[in-house]
């Protein structure tokens, strides 16, 4: 994984939260709230939060007395995530590197991480950590992307932009999001970090957009994709998003869009 895969700074905290949010983590987030919820948590952690989709439909389901500690690795999208959700005690904001957290043992009865441990470095520390601070019997529920095959708008984009720079297409959508999807090796990573219960389901949605320029700005400007393209000539971004936008277009219509995409549920216990 490049440095800048998990760059979420500048302008990228708002972009992504007005663009891809809705596009392709909205639905997701209301069903790991609902997941989460199931068991009435006293306690909960939430990594790598973003732009706080999960949390601001989590806060909603959980008891008066809890306690919602919510981090991320990048002090942006927290402050991006304060912004939308009103004032809530039960909420603590903490930035925090998901493989070195900065809680005792034992301290939450759920552990949960929608779309972040693609951006971990190393995944059997980063799960090890989260069932460091598990208490016995608790929970940590994660997602990630399914390959970049099965989600269609992200494969669409990749190719597009490829075409703006064909000599060193820019790879980060399905090396990092979309690069770690094998159900055998997340099971693996699960189990070398001590879980002994994993329960692995794999949910496809269909992403909507009012239009073709909004799913390739959302992903293009929304996403590391933005510093991916603007490494290499900053003045072809808006070229690469006319291009995405074409090849969505021209693959979806030019009126509204819908396209699949597709996700693994991971829930571990022991
Ligand atoms: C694709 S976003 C997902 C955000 C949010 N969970 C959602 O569903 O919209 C990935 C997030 O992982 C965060 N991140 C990357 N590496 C991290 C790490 N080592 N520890 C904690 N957060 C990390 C990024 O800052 C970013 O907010």
């Amino acid at each position: 994984m490049a440095e800048s895969d998990k760059l979420f700074s500048g302008s990228i905290p708002k972009f992504y939260d007005t663009l891809m949010v809705p596009l392709i983590f909205a639905g997701y987030a209301t069903d790991m709230a609902a997941l989460v919820a199931a068991s009435s948590p006293g306690s909960v952690l939430e990594t790598a939060a973003g732009s706080g989709v999960v949390t601001r439909a989590l806060a909603p389901l959980l008891g008066a007395n809890a306690r919602y500690v919510v981090s991320d690795l990048n002090q942006p999208m927290l402050d991006y995530a304060a912004t939308r959700l009103g004032s809530d005690s039960r909420i603590e904001w903490r930035q925090a590197d998901a493989l070195q957290l900065p809680f005792e043992d034992a301290s939450f009865d759920v552990v949960c991480c929608q779309f972040g441990a693609m951006f971990f470095p190393d995944r059997v520390a980063g799960y090890a950590e989260a069932r460091r601070v598990l208490r016995p019997g608790g929970r940590f529920v994660f997602s990630v992307w399914d390959r970049i095959e099965e989600n269609a708008f992200a494969d669409e984009v990749t190719h597009a932009v490829a075409t703006v720079f064909p000599h060193d297409p820019p790879r980060f959508l399905a090396r990092t999001p979309h690069g770690y999807h094998d159900i055998a090796l997340i099971r693996a990573d699960v189990g070398r970090a001590g879980f002994a219960s994993i329960g692995i389901e794999t949910h496809e949605k269909v992403s909507r957009a009012p239009s073709a320029r909004e799913v390739a700005t959302a992903y293009c400007q929304g996403t590391p994709l933005r510093g991916e393209i603007e490494a290499r000539d900053a003045g072809l971004l808006q070229l690469a998003t006319d291009r995405a936008t074409e090849a969505i277009a021209g693959r979806h219509g030019e009126g509204p869009v819908a396209g699949k995409i597709q996700a693994h549920v991971i829930v571990a216990t022991g």
